[in-house]
């Protein structure tokens, strides 16, 4: 079954066309990064009319890399939460347009079940239940997948997503948008016992995170050292700043592995590009004996072979959307309601 999946969360537009929720057979990506550069972040309006601008385009050239003509598609999968909703509905309507004309289902797939699903296409050998880390630019969850489309979050952030705090950072410390990379460049060859920073506990929930107060320290940091004329190790906070994002992740990560019994846990989303981050789930899964999946550094942005991949598992369970189709800005990935 050859799917087109369509994405436009945010400031990617893209169209990748999967066979069976495993096989890429195209997979194209307009990043919209440069355009949102000067101001610091992502602009919603400029984001939507820019996926306005490509986005059929971009669908015609990910049928020409399939070598497929139209009539090739069975389905059509597209994003329709979590995400920017003004971006989301450019996504949306396209599809449902597509659809109607195609004549083929539609299928409406959440932002961060696609982020998990790139694992799919990377490992054809991984299957549920595993432990999942979704660690994303507007999401973080530890999430129990019990099945392709049966999950259960055990824990989210109770603020910032931690992408967005690497892109805080990253700013405050002169670094260009999106901050991830940029951060991560910073701190090779850093100390990252440099500075102390916190590493939030919720009490009563364990699997629960908290990324502001390391980004207001890190703010605080940068701006002291600034008002008082000193020179700032700024390689020594990028890589305190990674350790202790780092820290707040994996320990909870194979504690809710321990308890839910599971031998697999799975990393997903643009932070899980992050080198310290691949490190420490490394060896953290090697000493307990836990079996890691990361997709590679392709697979772990947005993208949209990860949005028809979701979208195969989607549909073997039944799910389809009419042309009243909407988009959500918010959506919990255990409570998918299109
Ligand atoms: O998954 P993604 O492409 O978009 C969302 O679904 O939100 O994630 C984007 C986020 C950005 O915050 C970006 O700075 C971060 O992933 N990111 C990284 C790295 N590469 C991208 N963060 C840390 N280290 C990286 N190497």
């Amino acid at each position: 079954m050859n799917i087109l999946g369509i994405e436009s969360s945010c400031d990617e537009t893209a169209a990748a066309v999967v066979r069976d929720g495993r096989v890429i057979l195209s997979n194209q990506i307009f990043s919209q990064a440069d355009m949102h550069a000067i101001y610091g972040g992502v602009v919603p309006e400029i984001a939507s009319r820019s996926h306005i601008t490509v986005v059929s385009r971009l669908a015609e050239e990910a049928l020409r890399e399939a070598g497929l003509d139209r009539g090739d598609i069975d389905a059509i999968a597209v994003t329709a939460a979590p995400g920017l909703i003004g971006a989301l509905l450019v996504g949306v309507n396209f599809a449902k347009g597509a659809a109607l004309a195609l004549g083929v289902p539609l299928i409406p797939v959440h932002h961060v079940r696609g982020h998990i699903a790139a694992n799919y296409l990377a490992f054809p050998e991984l299957e549920p239940p595993f432990l999942c880390v979704a660690i994303s630019g507007g999401n973080t969850a530890i999430v129990d997948v019990r099945g392709y489309t049966d999950m259960r979050i055990l824990g989210s952030t109770h603020d910032d997503a931690a992408g967005e705090c690497f892109d805080k950072a990253a700013r405050v410390l002169g670094l260009p948008y999106p901050g991830g990379l940029p951060l991560q460049n910073l701190a090779e060859g850093g100390d990252d016992g440099a500075f102390v920073l916190p590493r939030a506990k919720i009490e009563g929930h364990p699997y629960d995170m908290s990324f502001s107060g390391l980004k207001t320290a890190v703010v605080n940091i940068v701006h002291n050292a600034a008002q008082k004329g000193e020179e700032l190790d700024r390689a020594g906070l990028a890589a305190s700043f990674q350790r202790a994002v780092s820290e707040s992740l994996v320990p909870r990560a194979m504690a809710a592995a321990e308890e839910l019994g599971y031998k697999t846990v799975v990393v997903a989303g643009g932070v899980a590009a992050n080198k310290r981050v691949r490190a420490d789930f490394e060896a953290a899964c090697r000493a307990a004996g836990r079996e890691l999946f990361i997709p590679p550094l392709k697979l772990c942005g947005d993208n949209g072979a990860m949005i028809a991949a979701q979208g195969y598992y989607e549909y073997v369970s039944g799910v389809r959307a009419g042309q009243e189709l909407n988009a959500y800005a918010t959506m919990d990935l255990d409570r998918v309601i299109f």
